[in-house]
């Protein structure tokens, strides 16, 4: 689906307490019914997270991982990462063949291309610190979905048709996706084997999957597939409570994502940047401003792809990052007449700390708290190999590490050093959840899938409701650019900048690459004058807000 640039100013669902957004309408609405039991944000948020794994497993999981963000009522701030980590036996030169050179899609496809799953744990911490309902009871609606069976939509229908011949390769056993030959809307998809595997998590927690039969049956793929994740990997995994990035960008406060996502603080540099200039003097999408947009995101692509990685391995200098004046700094050489060459930006010195130093889900409750959520297998289904007798799919985000210098991943990022395979490390993620606040008060939650598009996504779409004054529907649905320094090209949905917009940009000597099927897909929340709640679903996907 292209741009929509024709629904820039509809109103999205309006809610009076509490709102759940995300990827599929089913999953949406086992949000909903846990904030109306009175669960709170975090509650549903688990909810959902296992609902995904069932309705929509193209992103949705158990195998893969994610970022939480949360804001308490009482303004408290919090982030979690799930993100997935290499296993013990990975190492730099894993994807490499004698030569040194890149062995094809042996990161992105396959046993060898899944990181250690996260989100169990992730979302078994989460409840444990947040949580106010039963365990039980948020993850039963995920083992109902499955164990009954729900209608495929046409859009889940087509991609599971597409899959067929990854999944038919990739496999050891036939996974239960491919016991028919060509699925169509409306056809039900009963997950037998996944529902039994959600039985073990909802009755044993993190036990159910790290330990006993569903860890069984994850070192049996491994072993029959020459994977690597072992038992030892699998009782060692735990995800990690970390200081969000917040700062203050206008009257916004931005609370997001910290390393290993490179989001929050892309997302920060980007908004600090346009701050600088008069975006809504210029205009929505003008020639000016688009232009402005896209020289930023070239020279904060360019720092990503050297100073980002997983901090827990390797020096990112986030308080240099995040430094004003460094901000600044990065602009130097933009002239507004025309485009810089790749070539020549490259990443710049931030600098030293003072001393020591892929779906997204939005949710408010009725209490006021929010929780931002970007949870990943990373490409369409992970890595396509399910484990068999367990029913869900691997993640295949050992591809977002560099796997060489200089080697573009799935999504043509490049990485050096901070971004290296080493055991037990996490690869360095877009993924961006993010929270605003306006006057010390709820503002927005939003987020996107859409791998290195993510950060502009989230940033084109808080610019349209700060900036240019789009309800939150109609900046989801508005059409996206993207600029991330190399390749060096304005990847953009079709229509989205139009002829005269894109004529202004290619005379200043931008190149433009039409992308079809168009770039990420988000959920907002928005909290309008009156308080109440306004939800922005994509329409490019079978997104679905849900609230009352
Ligand atoms: O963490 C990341 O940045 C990617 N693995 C996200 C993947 C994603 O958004 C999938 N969408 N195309």
């Amino acid at each position: 689906m292209g741009c929509t640039n024709r629904n820039l100013h509809k109103t999205g669902l309006v809610a009076d307490k509490a709102m759940v957004v995300t990827a599929h309408p089913l999953a949406s609405a086992v949000g909903a019914q846990i904030l109306k039991r009175g669960g709170n944000a975090v509650d549903a948020a688990v909810a959902v997270q296992f609902a995904l794994a069932v309705v929509y497993p193209d992103a949705g999981n158990i195998g893969g991982g994610g970022f939480l963000v949360l804001r308490q009522k009482d303004g408290s701030i919090n982030a979690l990462d799930y993100r997935e980590k290499a296993p013990a036996k990975a190492h730099r030169d894993m994807y490499l063949n004698g030569q040194g050179e890149v062995i094809e899609n042996l990161s992105y496809k396959g046993h060898l291309a899944a990181g250690v799953p996260g989100t169990v744990d992730g979302m078994v911490q989460a409840h444990e610190k947040y949580g106010s309902l039963p365990w039980t009871d948020l993850v039963q609606p995920a083992v109902l979905l499955a164990a009954k069976g729900f209608p495929l939509t046409q859009k889940e229908a087509k991609k599971l048709n597409e899959q067929r011949k990854d999944f038919l390769q990739f496999n050891t056993q036939r996974p239960e996706f491919i016991l028919k030959n060509r699925w169509r809307e409306g056809d039900t998809l009963r997950l037998l084997d996944l529902a039994h595997t959600l039985e073990r998590i909802r009755d044993k927690g993190r036990a159910g999957f790290y330990e006993g039969p569903t860890a069984a049956l994850i070192t049996a793929e491994m072993e029959r597939g020459k994977g690597i994740i072992s038992k030892t990997d699998l009782a060692n995994y735990r995800s990690v409570w970390r200081t969000p990035i917040a700062g203050q960008v206008g009257v916004y406060r931005v609370i997001s994502m910290p390393p290993p996502s490179s989001g929050g603080i892309a997302l920060i540099q980007l908004l600090t940047i346009a701050q600088d200039y008069p975006l809504k003097d210029w205009g929505w999408n003008t020639v000016a401003t688009s232009h402005l947009m896209v020289e930023a995101e070239r020279r904060i692509y360019a720092d990503r792809a050297r100073h980002f990685g997983d901090a827990d391995f390797y020096e990112v200098p986030v308080k240099g990052l995040l430094n004003p004046a460094y901000i600044k700094s990065r602009m130097k050489g933009y002239t507004p007449k025309k485009a810089t060459p790749s070539e020549e930006v490259s990443a710049g010195v931030p600098p030293l700390p003072e001393g020591p130093n892929t779906t997204h889900y939005s949710i408010v409750d009725a209490q006021g708290n929010a929780v931002s959520v970007t949870t990943t297998l990373n490409s369409s289904f992970g890595n396509k190999v399910f484990v068999a007798g367990a029913g869900f799919l691997l993640n295949n985000e050992m591809d977002d590490f560099s796997i060489k210098p200089g080697f573009p991943n799935s999504y043509g990022l490049i990485g050096e050093e901070a971004n290296a395979i080493a055991p037990g490390k996490r690869m360095l993620s877009s993924m961006t959840p993010t929270i605003l606040e306006k006057d010390g008060k709820l503002f927005m939650v939003i987020g996107a899938m859409g791998g290195s598009t993510i950060i502009t996504t989230v940033y084109q779409i808080i610019q349209n409701v700060t900036v240019h004054g789009h309800t939150m529907q109609g900046a989801v649905n508005a059409g996206r650019f993207h600029h991330q320094w190399k390749p060096n090209w304005i990847l953009t949905e079709w229509g989205a900048l139009g002829p005269l917009t894109g004529a202004g940009l290619w005379i200043k000597g931008h190149k433009i690459a039409p992308k079809y099927g168009g770039i990420g897909r988000a959920a907002g929340i928005l909290v309008l004058p009156n308080g109440k709640l306004e939800g922005g679903a994509d329409p490019r996907g079978d997104d679905a807000a849900a609230g009352f």
